[in-house]
């Protein structure tokens, strides 16, 4: 069990905002003097039960409302850092939410800095490698994505890439087509939610629109073979988070995910936690749920892990560096 924790790896699909424990949301909120509408840190936790992603994401961008200033950001990104070192990650690229952030009054070079700082202290105390990935998020119009974009323009060189998150259903891809292609031409990465609840029709337009480089979640894959072929021939990876999907019911159980499946079809899977203050887990947690589910042995293990470094936006020196120490772990029994 504790070998989880040792093995080197990647988490690619982490929402920051997602990391914040009830505990620091109630300390933030005492000291930017906002009200969270729950009357102490055992309310908060009683109310993650979740029907679905949107039952979810009502909460999630509640508890959002207490993020006001850079250095908020920093010990939000912090503490996600810490816990992460403990269960083996090496590299880490957070999602964030700017254009939540904004509607909050928070200044989006705020939250880019804030988040940097702690980036920069994990590099310095742990070695950690990573960085930031900017999310539109899809319920809002594509003129605000757009806007947000040339909003951080100036410092892409401080962004890895842009992704899309947030309800899914009802917002296709393909509607981001343009801002995405204007992400490419800035030198960023590409990546999108799909298949979390949207139809498998939307990871096929997450790739073809959207020129996605991963697809987050992607679970739902499954349906459709074509797809599955697809991804196994181009090895574009699913950043899986397993908890996750039993916590907002697409996947029934852990033993009912699709993940054993998803491998033996030849995707390139990786295993990250999503939200983990919210799903109960953080990303060893994750690793160990489907290990015990699926008796997954240190060889499938390791595989994991290197296909979360190889899916990773981390230079090709640092890819190389984290592979060997991937088969370190292995070979040390
Ligand atoms: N799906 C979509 N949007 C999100 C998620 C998710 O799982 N977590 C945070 N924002
Ligand atoms: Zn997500």
């Amino acid at each position: 069990m504790t070998r989880i924790a040792t093995l080197p790896k990647a988490e690619l699909h982490l929402h920051v905002e997602g990391t914040l424990e009830p505990e620091l949301a109630f300390a933030l909120a005492a000291r930017n003097g906002v009200d969270l509408g729950f009357a102490d840190v055992d309310a908060l936790r009683a109310g993650y039960e979740f029907d679905d992603l949107q039952s979810f994401l009502d909460l999630y961008y509640a508890c959002m409302t207490v993020l006001r200033e850079r250095r908020d950001f920093a010990e939000l990104a912090t503490a996600y850092l810490e816990r992460a070192h403990v269960d083996g990650v090496q590299h880490a690229e957070l999602f964030f939410d700017p254009q939540v952030h904004a509607a909050n009054g928070v200044a989006i070079d705020d939250v880019i800095d804030g988040l940097l700082d702690a980036l920069r202290d994990a590099a310095g105390r742990f070695g950690m490698s990573g960085g930031l990935i900017l999310c539109f998020v899809r319920d809002q119009s594509v003129d605000s994505a757009a806007a947000t974009l040339e909003a951080v323009a100036h410092r892409a060189g401080d962004l890895l890439g842009v992704g899309l998150d947030s309800a899914e259903v009802g917002y296709p891809p393909a509607l981001f087509a343009g801002v995405f292609a204007r992400a490419a031409e800035l030198g960023l990465h590409r990546v999108a939610h799909a298949g979390e609840e949207g139809p498998p029709a939307y990871v096929v337009e997450a790739l073809d629109a959207l020129g996605a480089e991963r697809i987050d979640h992607g679970i739902r894959s499954i349906e459709d073979p074509a797809l599955l072929a697809r991804l196994a021939a181009s090895g574009v990876p699913l950043t899986v988070c397993p908890l996750s999907n039993v916590r907002l019911r697409a996947a029934p159980t852990i033993g009912e995910h699709p993940l054993r499946r998803l491998l033996a079809a030849g995707v390139q899977v990786t295993i990250n936690s999503d939200d983990p203050a919210y799903f109960g887990g953080y990303v060893a947690d994750n690793y160990r749920a489907v290990a015990d589910a699926f008796a997954l042995d240190d060889d499938e293990l390791a595989r994991l892990a290197a296909a979360s470094v190889r899916a990773s936006f981390a230079a090709p020196e640092r890819k190389r560096e984290l592979l060997d120490a991937v088969q370190a772990w292995r070979a040390a029994r």
